[in-house]
């Protein structure tokens, strides 16, 4: 795997920090050139914590969580928003969630265990995924979550046995695909019929599998989820999405005289990763959203049912950044410049994985114009490791303070510990105060494992 070849044409766009518009997390401000976020000078909280380090703007996460509530509930009464866990977890964001009255949707037994650690109610959980082992559905069922979303028939005699042995009836939606291309990277489509996820509903398919659960013992089928993908910025699809799954909702009352009571559409909406990105707002995205499924339900005489949805990028990436320190510096003319920082893919992942853009900066020259075209590389072994690839930054030397922007979501989650680098800790900033919520990562963490 290597990196794209730099274009050589690019020019830098001489913007300073506070020129970076919707990248910015909302208390982003500049100080005699320096970059703080809550209060807090990034420049020194670097050198005293210790660099890679990713940081978050509280309350930009919390305004973020409240607009989706607000706007969501302004449109339609029985509303409820999932964060989607898997975009960035630790204790300190699942109390944060729980404070701002989010559900929380989980993807595998460890996201469960922490929401679990600090109490999070388990009946506000929706336990998704492709594959739950029958430990992880164990520990779900017999934890109390609210929700599983059953993705296959293998799961759906799983869940009913294991509901069965514990003397409950779990409820269950059903994933569904709806047949809907979003416009995203291939990587991250995930409602189209080609997708290991859920039922499709061609060939009549995810309506046998509705019948089989409606049937099926200790299971109480209550509604239907899809998702159709991640980074998504026309807002079209999801209206698409949501008037297939009413239509289908409509087709199973017909079909088996039930009507399901709740519907669940998913996460997906895009955020900002360059200054001229263009995503739909959380209002704009609500508006559609509620919009449609009140229509689709107008037209086939159904009863509206409670609405959800489950975003993750789209609550957490803009609050989020990592912090690096320049280690060195390689110009290789007629190739690209590249700067090297402490960090890397085992970080940030997504650049190497399907070359994901980010905005940087240098936070200790915050006031200066980005002047030059690099790809900040990583310190790991890899041709393709890098974080930022041909962006503008200002002129940059050994010792200097990155930050990358939009760093919040699949970040830290899908984080590694390649070359052996310790994970970096989180700090949350509010009111000129950093809070460490999680720790770096010692060495001795990363080999506690192991014995001789
Ligand atoms: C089932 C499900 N729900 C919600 C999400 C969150 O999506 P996003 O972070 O794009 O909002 C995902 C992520 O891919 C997902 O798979």
């Amino acid at each position: 795997m290597s990196l794209p070849a730099s274009d050589l044409s690019k020019q830098p766009d001489h913007r300073t920090t506070m020129d970076l518009g919707l990248v910015l997390p909302e208390t982003a401000e500049v100080r005699d050139g320096r970059l703080f976020v809550g209060g807090v000078d990034l420049t020194d909280l670097a050198r005293t914590e210790g660099t890679a380090l990713y940081v978050f703007d509280e309350q930009h996460l919390r305004h973020q969580m409240e607009a989706y509530v607000t706007a969501f509930r302004s449109q339609y009464l029985n509303a409820d928003i999932i964060y989607a866990s898997k975009a960035f977890l630790n204790k300190a964001v699942v109390r944060i969630v729980e404070e701002e009255g989010l559900c929380l949707d989980v993807s595998g037994g460890g996201e469960l265990a922490c929401a679990l650690s600090v109490d999070y109610p388990a009946a506000r959980v929706f336990v998704h995924g492709n594959n739950k082992t029958p430990r992880e559905l164990e520990e779900a069922i017999s934890a109390g979550v609210g929700r599983i979303v059953v993705d296959s028939f293998d799961e759906l005699d799983r869940v009913s046995k294991i509901a069965g042995e514990h003397g409950i009836t779990q409820e269950i939606y059903l994933r569904i695909t709806p047949g809907v291309e979003a416009d995203t990277h291939e990587y991250i489509k995930t409602g189209c019929e080609d997708s290991k996820f859920g039922f499709t509903m061609k060939d009549g398919f995810a309506l046998a599998a509705v019948g089989r659960a409606l049937s099926t013992p200790n299971v109480h089928l209550v509604g239907l989820h899809c998702h159709i993908g991640s980074q998504i910025f026309k807002l079209d699809p999801f209206a698409e999405a949501a008037q297939v799954m009413v239509a289908f909702l409509d087709q199973i009352r017909t079909e088996y005289s039930a009507t399901l009571g709740e519907l669940d559409l998913g996460g997906g909406l895009g955020i900002a990763y360059l200054t001229d990105d263009q995503p739909a707002s959380v209002q704009e995205f609500a508006q559609m959203l509620c919009g449609a499924v009140k229509d689709a339900c107008g037209r086939h005489d159904f009863p509206l049912p409670r609405l959800l949805v489950e975003p993750g990028r789209s609550l957490v990436a803009n609050a989020g950044m990592t912090l690096y320190t320049v280690g060195t510096i390689k110009e290789l003319p007629g190739i690209r410049t590249f700067v090297a920082v402490d960090g890397g893919m085992s970080d940030n992942i997504r650049t190497a994985l399907y070359h994901a853009d980010y905005e940087p900066t240098l936070a200790n020259k915050a006031d200066q114009p980005r002047t030059q075209i690099v790809t900040l590389c990583g310190k790991h072994c890899e041709s393709g490791d890098a974080v930022v690839l041909d962006m503008p930054l200002q002129e940059a030397e050994v010792g200097d303070i990155v930050c990358v922007f939009s760093t919040g979501a699949y970040n830290q989650t899908m984080a590694s510990n390649y070359n052996g680098q310790p994970r970096p800790g989180v700090a949350f900033l509010r009111d000129g105060h950093a809070k460490m919520v999680t720790r770096r990562e010692t060495y001795e963490d990363l080999y506690a494992r192991d014995t001789l």
